[in-house]
């Protein structure tokens, strides 16, 4: 991760050097901070010249006009400053990253007329900066000339605020959640050979540091556990496989946790049921799923969040080799349950029925929701605005629906059922791990409920949204770090004391 930049807050005031910031809406045009910055009113002028109306997520530069003492002034349009919320924050600090292409000291006057703005709003603000920051190019020796790459990018914001306490205060959180995405979108990018189980489960160790408690399983400890569908998987790969367990204590003592359970696989070639070569690179991010849950567990210990919450991924690697599993093999998953596995290519599932099984039976939590990179076709069903959400509890639904919402990491729901669970009946098992040729993200969703027995459960499949997803204001790298400030907002609004 490239983020180099500094973020900090001050009383607003004029600034007398650098790139200076300000804000125009729609409904009241510029704040009397923004015209501050500009004494000799050639804002006016430059707003009719360039038919500028302050929309959202437009923008007016000018080199410093005369008698300011700054180097540049970017004037950013918020829309209707009756309508910004707590997105519109986000997206505005990703916007006014973009927008400061050089400069390394750069004030943000964040007043806009007629809007109270807090510290929390400023906290958002700031998020927005660093999300959009980001950039996965740790690889790259060479920095083209000509092209933006962070280091070239403003070394220090001071954001300019009416409430800069409060907003210091609010953004020592925000900043938990943040990094929280970053090392999600890490874990995506990140290579397979650089990657493997075992590197996977050392970065998730790391969250030591923090507070958390992290069990690591080995292959021989999974045995033991009965864990027959996820070593099947791992089974083809050289890299054995590892499961973690990661335990934030933050709520009452004897409270029960809430938990999340990530797919882990590291690379997905499909095994025996080979992917076709074009476009296998992407399953570098198959683990997705376990990335937004240990970015998650982050987060939510770097905030202290009020909470006791169990983080657990499966991280294997699917394979081809001569050891691999082949179609037609049948496994003994840790409830009991045989599974025959028609398809090498549906690994995922195989590895969340242990991890799901596993969780339950030892934690007993509240409720689990799984986050994976489960099917192609809910990208299909969904397309790439909204992962798929499947769960056997109303409440829950809501609960993620209007999370969602708010953090604009968007969730649709999706019909479980017993018509559909019929199609995943096998002629030699008690379970395949495929179902018919259509509603292939509903039958692998079946397949995960006969895991769950009756806790409340919801299954997120974010294969359409957690990489390759389109690029937005706060986001412009492959890996999204989709999930974590869903699943932070879920905690936040319903299950912190
Ligand atoms: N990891 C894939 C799903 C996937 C595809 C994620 C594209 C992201 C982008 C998963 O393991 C898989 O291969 N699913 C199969 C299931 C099928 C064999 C029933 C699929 O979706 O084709
Ligand atoms: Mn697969
Ligand atoms: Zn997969």
């Amino acid at each position: 991760m490239t983020v180099r930049l500094t973020i900090n807050f001050a009383k607003l005031a004029t600034p007398k050097k650098g790139s200076v910031l300000v804000f125009s809406a729609e409904d009241g045009g510029l704040s009397d901070a923004a015209k501050a910055c500009d004494p000799g009113k050639v804002l006016e002028k430059a707003f009719a010249i360039t038919e500028f109306t302050a929309k959202s997520g437009t923008s007016v530069e000018l080199i410093a006009p005369d008698g300011t003492g700054f180097d540049r002034l970017v004037v950013l349009g918020v829309g209707k400053a009756s309508a910004l919320n707590e997105y519109s924050w986000l997206k505005l600090g990703g916007t006014a990253f973009a927008q400061i292409r050089k400069p390394n000291d750069v004030s943000v006057v964040l007043d806009v007329d007629g809007v109270q703005i807090s510290g929390s709003d400023a906290a958002n603000f700031a998020a927005g900066i660093l999300l959009r920051a980001y950039a996965f190019d740790k690889y790259k020796t060479k920095k083209d000339d000509g092209d933006v790459k962070p280091e070239k990018k403003p070394a220090k914001f001071t954001i300019l605020c009416a409430e800069p306490a409060a907003a210091k205060k609010a953004f020592a959180e925000v900043e938990g959640v943040v990094n929280g995405v970053l090392l999600a979108r890490d874990l995506v990018n990140e290579p397979a050979n650089i990657l493997g189980p075992i590197e996977f489960a050392a970065h998730a160790t790391d969250l030591e540091k923090l507070g958390v408690k992290v069990e690591i399983f080995t292959e021989k400890e999974m045995k033991k556990l009965g864990m027959g569908a996820l070593l099947g998987v791992a089974q083809g790969s050289p890299r054995p496989p590892r499961l973690v367990v990661m335990s934030w204590n933050g709520g009452k003592a004897k409270e029960k946790p809430i938990a999340f359970i990530g797919k882990g696989v590291v690379f997905d070639t499909g095994g025996n049921s080979i992917k076709p070569a074009a476009g296998m690179e992407d399953m570098k991010g198959d683990m997705g799923g376990a990335a937004a849950v240990t970015g998650l567990m982050h987060a939510l210990a770097a905030r202290k969040a009020k909470a006791n919450v169990v983080g657990i991924i499966g991280c294997v690697e699917n394979s081809v080799d001569g050891n691999a599993q082949r179609p037609g093999d049948i496994v003994t998953s840790m409830s009991g349950q045989t599974i025959e596995v028609l398809n090498t290519d549906a690994e995922g599932r195989l590895v969340l029925a242990d991890a799901l099984w596993y969780c339950n039976e030892r934690f007993q939590p509240k409720f689990m929701v799984n986050l994976a990179t489960l099917t192609g076709a809910i990208m299909v069903a969904l397309g790439q605005h909204h992962a798929g959400l499947f769960s056997n509890n109303d409440e829950l639904s809501e609960r993620l629906i209007s999370a969602g919402l708010a953090t604009q990491e968007r969730v649709w729901r999706m019909p479980l059922g017993a018509d559909y669970d019929k199609l995943i009946d096998s002629k030699n098992a008690d379970v395949k791990n495929i179902g018919g040729r259509y509603g292939g993200a509903i039958t692998a969703a079946q397949f995960l409920q006969r895991f769950v027995k009756e806790t409340p459960w919801a299954h997120l499949d974010i294969a359409g949204t957690a990489m390759g997803s389109p690029t937005n204001e706060i986001n412009q790298s492959w890996a999204s770090g989709f999930g974590v400030r869903l699943l932070d907002r879920l905690v936040r609004d319903h299950y912190e004391a």
